[in-house]
């Protein structure tokens, strides 16, 4: 089985994903950084120079070959953190929920304005937004894409889990 953590950027995926992939003893994969080695480039640089949806193509392919690398199993086999819009785009979601628990990191608004604030740059969907416009951007952006992220097995609301309290919940999934 695997384990997808999903949310909106700065909802703390590839966080939890070390912390969960230590305390588990699984090894952690994160798809950015697979969709980057596969092509060679950072996602910033896919965004610019071949556009939105050579790399939501990309991203699906990337998650379609990755799942099918695992073979069915009640024991966890690898922590995957995705992309903030991974879920939102082609079957990921279904795609997901089919071979594993997906999880969504769902903080309060403020903590992913907050951290988001701090570190836009590199995030090619906030485009170097700050302060008000970025927290009106995250509050339409979350609306928008909390259709898909409901579809989640497991919701994480607190605003400061603990690593305890997240097995737990999956656990009891
Ligand atoms: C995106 C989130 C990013 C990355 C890409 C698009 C999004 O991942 O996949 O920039 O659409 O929300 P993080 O959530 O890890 O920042």
């Amino acid at each position: 089985m695997l384990i997808f953590l999903i949310g909106f950027m700065g909802s703390g995926k590839s966080y939890w994903a070390e912390k969960l992939s230590t305390s588990l003893k699984v090894p952690w994969y994160d798809l950015d950084r697979i969709v980057e080695e596969r092509e060679g480039m950072e996602v910033r640089e896919i965004f610019s120079n071949k556009g939105e949806e050579y790399f939501r193509d990309l991203e699906h392919l990337v998650l379609a070959e990755f799942v099918d690398g695992f073979t069915a199993s009640e024991n966890i086999q690898a922590i995957l953190s995705c992309g903030g819009g991974t879920p939102c785009f082609r079957d990921n979601m279904d795609l997901m929920n089919g071979v594993g628990k997906t999880i969504w990191l769902d903080p309060p608004l403020g903590i992913l304005v907050s951290r988001l604030d701090k570190d836009s740059g590199k995030r090619p969907v906030l485009a170097g937004k700050k302060g008000k416009e970025l927290e009106n951007f995250i509050e339409l952006k979350l609306e928008e894409r909390k259709h898909w992220y409901e579809k989640a097995r497991v919701v994480i609301k607190e605003p400061m889990p603990t690593l305890q309290n997240i097995i737990k919940q999956i656990d009891h999934d």
